[in-house]
């Protein structure tokens, strides 16, 4: 229940999380910065994928995006105006390494020192994620994730970026959301590279899950006083009933999204407790062994979560088996993606994590709401993506309180950018954008937000 007892709407404010407490927003370079052949870089399996016909509602590409190249002095500004301390971007691979493994882009280079430097001048802890789904098409073109080069050509990239940015970036998170970009990539066909290959799948989740090791292993090389983490989706899972099918159904999903990729980061291994499921993998003839170049000491996990998800038997999903119950059939709230709200379940995702007992710290890297925002009379008032937030944060003090280590919260995101396979036709900024003018607006939120942080 919401309590009004202070201007959040809250109850409380932004000091209850305290003094040192990671407040940010996040944004990513292909669904922000535009600008994909300027200054030597070269295309990313996002620009490519995006202009198969049919991949992305209304043939939108991120070719443009936010124009964020070009204009992050003054979204850097807003960061800041918004009350924010921190800032959470990637670095586009194909900005830095044309050739996706070769020579430097020194352009690339000094764009990000520019990004950095902005952050620094205006107050900004500047929070870098490594892979945030823009792998160089050269490289895709020679495998991609499917391939046992990408560790090669991952440490490289990681050990660049570690030597060029590691002076004044003290923060970093290795991989954004393994799971996704290997599901999604490549077994649902939805993202790019746009496959759909299981065995293709489980190579790439292979190669992530000691990519997210290995990057963390340079990064404490090369860059004095690193914080360290990596980023995982997260979704608590509900079986629909508890008949046993169900239950089954809902612990193999369970096993897909929330434990395949932290496990063995762990030191645990893929977990391997699901018989049906592994005896496919196994079939597949894959190196599904757990070896310790998959285990790191991360120094916090970051966690994203946006909904939980109901899940039944279904015997005709090849494979899992199981298939979602909507938000929408019944009849909870959700937004304009038919994504659940639902802050208790965020509450039990992040306990849930906590309770491996092996994490040292967990930050929340993305939370967020889209919802149809209307532009009337130069004003934007989303009051439910106000209320998500409210609830979700109300949810995160109650699990500090209940013993939880969490040292910061990144809102998803600063502003509306190119939303994947969604195109600009999902939401989620606390800033409004005119895609045709590149007119940005601060939504009711954003006020929302600097009203909290003041
Ligand atoms: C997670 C991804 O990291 C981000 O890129 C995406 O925009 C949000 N989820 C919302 O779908």
């Amino acid at each position: 229940m919401i309590q009004h007892q202070s201007d959040s709407g809250i109850g409380f404010k932004a000091s209850a999380f305290g003094p040192d407490f990671h407040w940010g927003v996040a944004i990513s370079a292909a669904q922000n910065e535009g600008a994909i052949l300027s200054d030597g870089r070269s295309v990313s399996i996002w620009d490519v994928f995006a202009r198969r016909s049919g991949v992305i509602k209304r043939g939108v590409t991120p070719a443009q995006a936010c124009d964020f190249y070009h204009r992050y002095k003054d979204d850097i500004l807003l960061v800041k105006a918004l009350g924010f301390n921190s800032f959470r971007f990637s670095i586009s691979w194909s900005r830095i390494l044309p050739d996706g493994s070769g020579k430097v882009n020194v352009q690339g280079i000094r764009f990000y020192d520019d990004v950095i430097n902005e952050c620094l001048l205006n107050g900004l802890i500047p929070f870098i994620t490594l892979y945030h789904w823009d792998l160089p098409q050269v490289l895709q073109q020679q495998g991609g994730w499917v391939s046992p080069l990408i560790n090669k050509w991952f440490r490289h990239f990681t050990k660049i970026c570690a030597k060029a940015f590691g002076d004044r970036v003290k923060h970093w998170l290795v991989l954004n959301e393994p799971v996704g970009f290997t599901s999604l990539g490549y077994m649902m066909g939805k993202h790019a590279p746009g496959k759909q290959n299981l065995s293709f799948f489980l190579r790439a989740v292979h190669h992530a899950a000691i990519a997210q090791a290995e990057g963390g292993r340079i990064l404490r090389k090369y860059v004095d006083g690193a914080r360290i983490g990596t980023t995982f989706s997260c979704s608590e899972v509900i079986p629909a009933t508890l008949n046993k099918n169900d239950l089954t159904a809902a612990a193999r999903i369970d096993l897909l999204l929330n434990r395949l990729l932290v496990e063995p980061l762990l030191g645990k291994g893929f977990p391997e407790d699901d018989k049906g499921l592994m005896d496919k993998m196994n079939r597949e003839n894959l190196s599904w062994k757990y070896t310790d170049r998959m285990q790191f000491d991360m120094d916090f996990i970051g966690l994203q979560n946006y909904f939980p998800v109901v899940i039944k038997h279904n015997s005709f999903i090849p494979i899992v088996q199981a298939s979602e119950v909507s938000a929408k059939s019944r009849q909870v709230p959700y937004t304009a993606m038919g994504w659940e709200v639902n802050p208790s379940s965020f509450q039990n995702i992040i306990k849930r994590f906590w309770k491996y007992g092996a994490i040292k710290e967990l930050m929340i890297t993305e939370n967020g709401a889209a919802y149809n925002d209307k532009f009337i009379g130069g004003k934007i008032n989303d009051a439910d993506r106000i209320n998500y937030f409210q609830t979700h944060l109300q949810a995160l003090n109650q699990c500090m309180k209940d013993g939880v280590r969490i040292s910061g919260y990144f809102a998803w995101t600063l502003m509306d950018n190119f939303e994947w396979a969604e195109g600009h036709e999902a939401r989620f900024g606390l800033v409004y954008v005119d895609f045709k003018t590149q007119l940005r607006t601060i939504k009711d939120s954003g006020y929302w937000w600097r009203e909290f942080l003041r």
